[in-house]
């Protein structure tokens, strides 16, 4: 049995009250299953005391982001090595970081890589531009983002790691992907790592989904061969919907 992962990414949202609330709602009505994890990425802020709240059993913590340094004079940022012991995931290149903060994959590889370093899991989100898609780049873009923020990593370090297909166009749009387009982008991700690292590290490899996730579309992405999770923004922020999408990965997961 393929475990399959449901992270929410809270991104700035909820101060640490508000985040300590929404953690005892979705304790109360998230059940817990063998074939299902959960992650939840609040804001750094809020990782330090959720870390001592959260019921593990049903839960684990994430970050949304990570310097590459473990330390130094880099005023403002906060490096896995700090959150090494805090959380057990890390998002790294968001396409919020890529687009707003103009994160290049130079510098997601360099994340990724001391996500890695640190013992943390990263979740490397990739995906195309609405430009990209209409102008038959998609493909290309994926490989590119693929070969280049992979690069730091050996293959054993690899198997171990998350992608999520993020089409940056479906991100917080409401416009989402269709299933699809989701099997095709996966296949093209799986393909490349196949290609680069080999059969092997691709097998162990987990592919998500993100972008406007909800409870009524949620399961069929879940059923789409090679999609192992989902990435949830909007829908994690209300404890109702994001139950929901817990619980249908976990009937997708027993089919
Ligand atoms: P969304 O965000 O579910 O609100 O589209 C997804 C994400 O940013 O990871």
């Amino acid at each position: 049995m393929r475990k399959k992962l449901i992270v929410g990414n809270w991104k700035m949202n909820l101060n640490t009250h508000q985040a300590s609330v929404l953690v005892h709602r979705l304790e109360e009505n998230i059940e817990t299953h063998k074939d299902v994890d959960v992650v939840i990425c609040p804001s750094v802020m809020s990782v330090q005391p959720l870390n001592l709240q959260v019921n593990k059993r049903k839960m684990k913590l994430g970050a949304q982001d990570a310097f590459y340094e473990d330390e130094g004079a880099y005023t403002g940022q906060v490096s896995a090595a700090m959150l090494h012991g805090v959380v057990e995931y890390c998002i790294v290149g968001h396409s919020e970081r890529r687009h707003v903060f103009g994160e290049t994959d130079d510098v997601i590889g360099k994340k990724l890589a001391a996500v890695v370093r640190n013992k943390i899991k990263p979740i490397l989100c990739v995906g195309e531009t609405s430009a990209d898609r209409s102008g038959g780049e998609t493909k290309q873009v994926l490989h590119d983002q693929v070969t280049a923020d992979l690069r730091n990593l050996t293959d054993k370090e690899i198997q171990n790691i998350v992608i999520a297909y993020e089409p940056v166009w479906a991100i917080g749009t409401g416009d989402f992907a269709k299933p699809n387009q989701v099997k095709e982008a996966i296949e093209i991700i799986r393909h490349n790592v196949r290609e680069l690292y080999g059969a092997k590290t691709e097998e162990g490899l987990r592919v998500l989904y993100g972008g406007s996730v909800k409870p009524d579309n949620a399961q069929s992405y879940m059923d789409v061969e090679g999609v192992d999770g989902l990435l949830v923004g909007g829908a994690s922020l209300n404890y109702k919907q994001f139950s929901e999408i817990v619980a249908s990965a976990h009937k997708s997961a027993e089919n």
